[in-house]
């Protein structure tokens, strides 16, 4: 059998495929469906200082060949999430991303600095959700922005710090320099594309927000690009995700730099996606005789 293991800024997972944050909540009602343990971890979703409702419905779209989402990063805030989602994750023997929010930098550090002493592995700084009026993608989209937000965390954050970033920047690279100029220890990318349905009858948004984020199958030809794009750009890890609902996709992505991979959208259709995903690409490598996941990083031969 292949070895799955891969190891991002200093922590080992046990294989490369995570459960992307906002398709998996804190992982107890997929954890009813299989063990967590199977997975190489989970990211939890978006974590704010204060608990938040989100943002009005409707708020989820359907799309050709995906969805679009404007929750509002709807969570119970970082206190309860320390001292109850945490606590119940660390006993499902996984990997603990916990993905944070915040409306300014000041925020993003007060979240980050109540991680420290949790049995979270590693935080993921969300820097790209296009569906809040302030923080979020505004920090993703400015390389000022996201290196000011990436310095403000990394001074009090003791955990690993993977930068989630926003395909929605015009220079994706660009962003990805800046936050590992400012101490990220990994990038992971993409979260959603901006976009908009509208209903002919009422001639309003089909979303109350008017517009979401793009996600599932059809933006995985745009995630990929970028994750070759920031791969060969930066020298930290790249996490790959966008649009991956099948083993192909994931060795795809791997192929083009990512070191592990997010599995996101595709949970809703299938919850049992990431475990199909994962046995996919396990027996692809052994089909090929290939001895570890790692050897596909990044071994793309663009011509
Ligand atoms: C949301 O809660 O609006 C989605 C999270 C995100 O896109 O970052």
């Amino acid at each position: 059998m292949a070895n799955m293991k891969v190891t991002i800024a200093g922590v080992e997972f046990r294989n490369p495929v995570i459960a992307a944050s906002g398709t998996f909540g804190f992982g107890r009602e997929y954890s009813e469906l299989y063990p967590l343990s199977n997975l190489g971890g989970v990211s939890c979703k978006g974590t704010t200082l204060e608990p938040r409702l989100g943002n009005p419905a409707p708020r989820i779209a359907e799309t050709p060949s995906g969805m679009i989402n404007s929750v509002g990063l709807q969570n119970p805030g970082i206190d309860f999430v320390v001292k109850y989602e945490i606590p119940w994750l660390a006993g499902q023997d996984t990997r603990i991303v916990a993905n944070i929010a915040g409306n300014t930098p000041e925020d993003y550090a007060a979240v980050a600095e109540k991680l420290n002493d949790t049995a979270a592995d590693m935080v993921e700084m969300n820097i790209s959700c296009p569906n809040v009026k302030h923080g979020g993608a505004a920090f993703g989209t400015s390389c000022d922005a996201a290196a000011a937000v990436t310095r403000a965390v990394r001074k009090v954050c003791r955990k690993p710090l993977m930068v989630k970033l926003s395909p929605n920047a015009s220079n994706i690279g660009d962003i990805a320099a800046a936050v590992e100029a400012e101490g990220a220890d990994a990038v992971s990318l993409i979260n959603t594309i901006t976009g908009m349905r509208i209903d002919l009858r009422t001639r309003r948004p089909i979303l109350k927000n008017n517009t979401g984020g793009l996600s599932g199958p059809a933006v995985f030809p745009v995630a990929l690009r970028m994750v070759w794009e920031v791969a060969n750009r930066v020298k930290i890890p790249v996490v790959g995700m966008g649009g991956i609902s099948k083993w192909e996709d994931a060795v795809e992505m791997l192929l083009a730099g990512a070191s592990a991979i997010q599995v996101g959208a595709a949970n809703f259709t299938d919850p049992y996606a990431c475990i199909k995903i994962l046995s996919g690409l396990e027996k692809y490598l052994d089909d090929n005789g290939i001895a570890g996941v790692s050897d596909l990083t990044g071994k793309v031969e663009p011509w």
